[in-house]
């Protein structure tokens, strides 16, 4: 059994509907409380995603690749880089929209969790303000410990303001390396965005795996798996992390 698993971007075939949609469930129950799968949207088309209440499930979608807005009854979010967005749950309906303008599809990776007893407490009594809408040039910068010096690392969901659900991201040009670390209680998806290419490394047990990473691939691994990647000469990380922390984080709700 793996440790990593992966998605590759070359081996998925799109199929569009006659909106332009093309839907396609990927790493299929790898992870019990949240289902992913990429969406594709075709440039001049418009997609109007289920909602959910907030006691059924939490969605998350960010933009890989393509240009276009999503539009809600107040506002419309431009998508003219890299960005998440997350409705807030069924208060309004909203639509994205791929620009008949963009040079590709509008690359989407749409996530949807499941709400436990933590989730509700949390979306119940202190949480972020919704919907969300950031770029990554809008993502404020964190630093740790076991990454190269000019690792830029962006915060895109913030820990414990959005129940068990986070995200950021990291980017920087090789020679560079995120060092070998360990999250108990995450559930750890990788989000490679165009530009990307590195090596990932996953460590359990004795068993360590490295596999390379392309742009548009998406990795999952399972908590309690020592992990890192580290990108030569000549390669790049920009990559957005997703997670999900399974039974929700220690310590008290602000
Ligand atoms: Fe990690």
């Amino acid at each position: 059994m793996s440790l990593v698993k992966v998605s590759r971007l070359k081996d998925v075939v799109f199929e569009y509907d006659n909106n332009g949609l093309a839907r396609t469930p990927i790493l299929t129950g790898e992870c019990k409380d949240c289902e992913i799968e990429r969406v594709s949207l075709k440039p001049g088309c418009d997609w109007t995603p289920d909602l959910y209440k907030l006691e059924e499930h939490n969605q998350v979608f960010l933009f890989m690749d393509g240009e276009g807005y999503v539009r809600t009854p107040r506002e419309v979010f431009n998508i003219d880089e890299q960005a998440v967005f997350v409705p807030e749950f069924d208060k309004e309906q909203f639509t994205i929209h791929c620009s008949p303008k963009s040079k590709k599809p509008l690359m989407i990776m749409h996530a949807v969790s499941e709400i436990n007893d933590y989730d509700l407490n949390c979306l119940r009594n202190a949480r972020m303000a919704l919907p969300r809408f950031r770029r990554l040039s809008e993502a404020w910068l964190y630093k740790e410990h076991n990454t190269a010096e000019n690792v830029q690392q962006l915060t895109l969901l913030e820990h414990r303001n959005l129940g068990r659900l986070s995200m950021g991201g990291t980017i920087d040009q090789g020679p560079t390396e995120v060092g070998s670390h360990i999250h108990n209680e995450l559930e750890q998806w990788y989000i490679a965005l165009p530009g990307s290419k590195f090596t990932y490394f996953a460590e359990k047990d004795g068993v360590r795996e490295e596999i390379e990473i392309r742009e548009g691939d998406i990795t999952f691994t399972a908590h309690s798996t020592h992990h890192g990647s580290w990108c030569k000469e000549g390669e790049a990380y920009k990559y957005i992390w997703f997670e999900l922390c399974t039974n929700g984080y220690p310590g008290d709700l602000a």
